[in-house]
């Protein structure tokens, strides 16, 4: 990516449909000098997503779109990601799968955050399979968003120990600490900042 003009940060849409604490660390991030995006839009499949409280407290615009007809969502979502300039977007805990056309708009413009050192455990269910399988580690990974599940190219990874008495949930809350310092981190790799 390169850096929007002048003093102007790159204007970002972040998609979520649940707790939005990586939102949260994204607005955050985007509000220091070092940052080279703003966060400007907010969009949720989820009416009742947490997330969504952000919008109001930060002031940052919002849109709900069901994507019950994903054609219909993804025109919706097209014309208002274009009024509203935004020229990056971060799925950060978005649980619906964008379309080839959508991507194909917004190509190598997308990032996405997954809870798994990639490309293990795509998809859904990434500690439950990982704690299954007996593994060492596991982590988190930001990688560009292609039309592949959780197959685009990665930029960058973190690794996290498996203990001995790792549950599901111990082990996604020490993975999402993670999740909120690598995603900053990724885009700055991003803007080669
Ligand atoms: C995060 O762990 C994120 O990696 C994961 O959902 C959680 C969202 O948390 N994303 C996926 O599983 C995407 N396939 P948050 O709403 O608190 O940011």
């Amino acid at each position: 990516m390169v850096p929007s003009t002048g003093y102007n940060k790159t204007r970002t849409a972040v998609f979520i449909s649940g707790t939005g604490s990586n939102l949260k660390s994204l607005i955050k991030f985007s509000k220091t000098t070092k940052s080279p995006i703003s966060i400007d839009f907010i969009i949720s499949n989820n009416p009742k997503a947490m997330g969504l409280n952000y919008a109001k407290k930060f002031k940052i615009k919002k849109k709900v779109l069901n994507f019950k007809n994903k054609i219909l969502s993804e025109k919706k979502l097209l014309s208002v990601l274009k009024i509203n300039k935004i020229d990056m977007i971060c799925l950060a805990g978005f649980m619906k799968i964008l379309s080839k056309n959508f991507i194909k708009k917004f190509k190598g413009k997308i990032l996405n955050i997954h809870p798994s050192l990639l490309p293990k455990y795509k998809g859904l269910n990434t500690h439950k399979r990982a704690l299954n399988n007996k593994e060492k580690y596991s982590g988190c990974t930001v990688h560009f968003v292609n039309s592949r599940l959780d197959s685009g190219k990665i930029v960058l990874q973190k690794k996290v120990k498996i203990s001995k008495n790792e549950t599901e949930d111990s082990l996604a809350k020490k993975i999402l600490e993670q999740e909120h310092k690598l995603y900053p981190k990724a885009i700055l790799k991003v803007f080669n900042l």
